[in-house]
């Protein structure tokens, strides 16, 4: 292995989060800056949720892709027309299909990893320690190859993305096939999937923006190419909408918006349901009322389904092997504090250099009723980028 080279910072994933990031720290040169992702592809959201509908409005994109100056000169140099003159002509007070977004995010990336202050590098970070000089030194796997490298830096950054969380169920885990959610968010090949012509029963579990998601493209399916399908629909809170106040939005991270909220209201709440297209194929299962009763009523319905697709939050991925002079870091010793972008110990202490950005590391929000959620959207990270990174550059 060559000598570990020095850079400004290690950037850990090319999703919307890590490409925030390079932009941010591009802006107030700190000098070579090292980005790692098997793809530079703008993550998950090109990869699985190219078919999703958005729940933010398309200015909100545009917001993120012309926040900082290294982005502008991206789009100023780009051959007209692109992702952007694209994007630009829709509606920017309505929601997109995600695979706009993905495009100019690919786009952005496209332009960003041709700068020469940074070098893009096709692979995983595997592994960083943390030595007594406070500096990190990160070994990266290369793609297709045996070779590692390892780089110096004192920032290191991770944006590695968060994957849909799957939970026990109180039945045998046999007793029905899981169906992976991003499977079920897509609607192209949610199609192939499932049987066409005989008949079976998806359990979805979840109401909030994917699981509602999930409801609609099954029942969009079992209208148009599946006629024996049906649904089993496991929630156990109301349906919740974000909210318009004066100058603010109630719920604005967990409520459902977009067509979510539209096909929730007009076709999934308790008074619509009966009479709805989606209540013929569709029978929707109270688990309200604490654990037990939950668990009957899985126990009750769940052997009748024959697929389980589960919308109950995202799961960060596993993180590379994190380590302080050679001494494994814990999950203990790993706590994520977005009031300053980093992490602490178990003692509070701050972890030198190592700081976090995107769905698997977002900003802890309170808002105006006292109401805790975690900011997750591409704007919403870049505008936790632009507090929270000047510090970073210290
Ligand atoms: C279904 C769905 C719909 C959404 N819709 C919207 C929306 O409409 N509007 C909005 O603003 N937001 C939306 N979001 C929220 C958010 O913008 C996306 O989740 C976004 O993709 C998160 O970006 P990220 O960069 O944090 O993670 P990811 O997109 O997951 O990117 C992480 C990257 O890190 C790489 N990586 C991981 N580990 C390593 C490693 N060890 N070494 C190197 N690379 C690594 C991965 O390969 C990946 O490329 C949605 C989220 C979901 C789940
Ligand atoms: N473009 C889009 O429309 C779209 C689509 C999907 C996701 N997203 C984004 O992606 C992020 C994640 O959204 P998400 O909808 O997947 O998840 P989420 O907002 O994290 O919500 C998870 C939901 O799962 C429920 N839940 C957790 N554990 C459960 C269990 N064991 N059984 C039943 N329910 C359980 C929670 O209910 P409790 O409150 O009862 O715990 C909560 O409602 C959000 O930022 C969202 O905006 C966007």
């Amino acid at each position: 292995m060559s000598p570990p080279q020095r850079c400004a910072a290690v950037v850990v994933g090319a999703g919307p989060a890590g490409l925030a990031v390079v932009g941010n720290l591009l802006e107030k040169q700190l000098g070579k800056i090292i980005w790692i992702d098997p793809y530079f592809q703008a993550g998950r959201v090109n990869r699985k949720y190219r078919e999703v509908p958005s729940n933010t409005k398309v200015a909100l994109f545009q917001a993120f892709a012309t926040a900082v100056q290294p982005f502008q000169s991206v789009i100023n140099s780009s051959r007209i027309p692109n992702a952007f003159t694209t994007m630009a002509k829709l509606d920017q007070e309505k929601t997109c299909h995600l695979h706009h977004a993905a495009d100019v995010v690919r786009a952005l990336t496209e332009g960003i990893v041709k700068m020469d202050q940074v070098y893009a590098c096709r692979g995983h970070v595997t592994a960083a320690n943390l030595n007594h000089t406070r500096s990190w030194t990160v070994r990266i796997r290369g793609l297709g190859s045996e070779d590692e490298m390892e780089v110096l830096t004192s920032r290191l950054i991770l944006c590695t993305g968060s994957s849909p969380t799957q939970a026990p169920v109180p039945v045998p885990e046999d007793s029905v096939q899981r169906l992976d959610l991003d499977v079920v968010l897509k609607p192209s090949e949610l199609a192939s999937t499932l049987p066409q012509n005989s008949p079976s029963t998806v359990a979805v579990v979840g109401a909030s923006h994917s699981a509602i998601l999930a409801l609609l493209n099954l029942v969009d399916l079992a209208r148009n190419s599946h006629p024996h399908l049906r649904i089993k629909w496991f929630t156990r809170h109301p349906l919740r909408y974000a909210e318009c106040k004066d100058g603010w939005i109630l719920r604005d991270n967990t409520g459902l918006k977009g067509r979510a909220a539209d096909f929730a209201r007009q076709q999934l709440e308790d008074s619509t349901l009966p009479t709805s297209e989606a209540g013929q194929i569709l029978t929707r299962i109270d688990c309200s009322g604490g654990q037990e009763k939950e668990s009957a009523q899985y126990q009750r319905h769940l052997p009748t389904c024959s697929y389980l697709v589960q919308a109950v939050g995202y799961t960060r991925d596993p993180l590379p092997d994190l380590s302080i002079a050679g001494s494994l870091i814990t999950s203990n010793d790993l706590n994520w504090d977005s009031s300053f972008g980093g992490f602490t110990d178990r003692n509070g202490l701050v972890i030198p250099g190592l700081h976090g950005a995107g769905i698997a590391f977002p900003e802890r929000v309170v808002d105006p009723y006292g109401n805790v959620e975690h900011a997750v959207g591409f704007f919403k990270f870049m505008k936790f980028l632009k507090r929270v990174s000047p510090q970073w550059a210290t």
